[in-house]
């Protein structure tokens, strides 16, 4: 059975083939609200907002995805050197592999030699709750990256598919809650791209959750990924979809907003989408797969696309009239 360095190698191989990324176009039936007399100039949009008490530039976060392999440190380096540079926030991949293996962890800590200032989320999965994980050690892995928040990933389907997955869900909600009350950063809670439905978003904000990610189907496909590693056609093909559309889950996880912020995620793929998934009720958009290909090349690459995305979403905010985010 792979190792945790391994099976993240094989995560990123998969990842970049095109069949792990949704089929069909999200956001297809949303309109943005045109206007032919937006009444503002292109110069007065300003898409700045505020995450975890620091400005960003635009309500972009990079998604979690690596570290603790080869390669994560590369590029978790280009992530972070350009996102310092756009001013955007990122997410880290899931720090377990640091825990147990003390020599990866500069492929986290790179993060903050090249963006002391940005937002940034240290990650675990929920269920190590259940497997011997705790508040202890999700303190070090915020303390690892000097993060601004923790991302808590909650992926039944992906490990329920995974060859070595880690299956108990039960009773996690009590040792999240505990971990919120002692943990010294707020927590958000991510899906990885099967959807945070609302019964569980709903016990979530109701014990002190700060954000919800939705990470929805439409992007990348954990469920066909560890499929694929399990070399079973069936179950790949049964589990490519399987879950809640991002379109479709926002505005029905926009009254969460009350209590908690709202990151709409799972095939975020412009920021035309991202401005759609905030008139539907999202605070920030995060996306993960677009940004892995560039960082694996080099920042100048990941620089580029990250500046598109805060120059499309200006133009967009002119076409509909909006100066302002809020
Ligand atoms: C290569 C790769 C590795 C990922 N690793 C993690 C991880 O370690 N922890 C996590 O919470 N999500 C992880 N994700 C999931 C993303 O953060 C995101 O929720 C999901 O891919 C949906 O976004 P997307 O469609 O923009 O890729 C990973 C995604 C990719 C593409």
């Amino acid at each position: 059975m792979a190792d945790i360095s391994q099976r993240k190698q094989q995560h990123l191989e998969l990842a970049l083939q095109n069949e792990s990324q949704g089929r069909g176009e999200l956001f297809s039936d949303v309109q943005l609200p045109y206007k032919a007399l937006p009444e503002i100039g292109l110069n007065d949009v300003s898409t700045e907002v505020e995450l975890l008490g620091k400005k960003i530039k635009q309500p972009l976060i990079i998604g979690s995805m690596t570290g603790g392999v080869e390669h994560g440190k590369l590029i978790n380096a280009n992530l972070a050197t350009a996102a310092a540079e756009c001013g955007v926030a990122m997410g880290v991949g899931s720090q377990r592999a640091a825990l147990v293996k003390d020599e990866v962890r500069e492929t986290y800590t790179v993060v903050r030699k090249f963006a002391p200032e940005i937002v940034v989320f240290a990650n675990m999965g929920a269920v190590q709750l259940n497997y011997g994980r705790g508040v202890e050690d999700c303190k070090q892995i915020v303390d690892m990256v000097n993060a601004d928040g923790l991302y808590l990933h909650v992926n039944p389907m992906q490990e329920a598919l995974q060859p070595e997955g880690d299956t108990n869900f039960r009773l996690l909600i009590p040792k999240i809650e505990k971990l919120i009350k002692e943990i010294q950063v707020p927590v958000f809670v991510k899906e990885v791209g099967s959807g945070i439905d609302v019964d569980a978003a709903q016990k979530l904000v109701e014990i002190g959750v700060s954000g919800i990610d939705v990470a929805g189907v439409g992007g990348t496909s954990w469920t066909w990924i560890e499929g694929k590693r399990l070399k079973n056609e069936n179950l790949t093909k049964w589990f490519a979809d399987f879950g809640y559309r991002t379109d479709e889950l926002i505005p029905k996880l926009a009254m969460v907003k009350q209590k908690a912020k709202l990151v709409a995620s799972g095939g975020i793929r412009s920021p035309i989408q991202g401005l759609k998934a905030h008139l539907l009720g999202a605070d920030y958009y995060s996306a993960a797969w677009p940004f892995l290909r560039p960082a694996m090349e080099s920042a100048e690459h990941t620089i580029a696309l990250i500046k598109d995305w805060e120059k499309g979403l200006r133009i967009a905010m002119f076409g509909c009239g909006m100066e302002k985010w809020y």
